[in-house]
């Protein structure tokens, strides 16, 4: 078994965003956020502690990704979504997020784990993606309509 100070050093070399909230009402409030966190987020661990992640939505909360995370958290469960996140500055990144649940010895649920993954790399390309693939798409449309025509 590892030591709590080691342990909270591991947790916070990781290169993804880990968090640790509370229940608290309809809430579930930042009690732990690694450093991973804030240079993902641009926010600083003493400006956000204390409040929900929603903030990271700003206006952007109509997203299916945010049902099945609201739903997941109610029940209980364990979830994984992809979602729009807005850093400090305002500007735009995807982010997976991965929350599990945590249950003490008397399986009351106590905590959530959230792990937070920067994809907006592998979103844009994929959007890309799906734009080439119209356009080719498209273009063989066209070019069947001039055979046809040809024909
Ligand atoms: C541990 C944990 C981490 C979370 N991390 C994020 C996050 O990084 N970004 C985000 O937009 N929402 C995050 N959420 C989800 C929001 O806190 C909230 O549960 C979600 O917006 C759905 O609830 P709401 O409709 O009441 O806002 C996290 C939730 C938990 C429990």
């Amino acid at each position: 078994m590892i030591n709590a100070k080691l342990l909270q050093m591991v947790v916070n070399a990781s290169n993804d965003g880990i968090v640790v909230a509370e229940q608290e009402g309809d809430d579930n409030i930042l009690i732990y956020v690694n450093e991973a966190f804030e240079r993902l987020t641009g926010f600083k661990a003493e400006d956000i502690l204390y409040q929900d992640c929603r903030f990271l939505q700003k206006d952007d909360r109509d997203q299916p990704g945010l049902r099945n995370i609201r739903e997941a958290i109610r029940a209980g469960r364990p979830c994984r979504e992809v979602i729009r996140n807005y850093h400090k500055d305002g500007s735009l990144f995807w982010n997976e997020l991965s929350i599990t649940p945590v249950f003490n010895e008397a399986d009351q649920l106590t905590y959530f784990i959230g792990i937070q993954k920067d994809v907006t790399v592998q979103v844009e390309a994929q959007q890309r993606l799906q734009e080439l693939e119209a356009q080719v798409a498209q273009l063989k449309q066209q070019l069947a309509a001039l055979n046809g025509d040809q024909g």
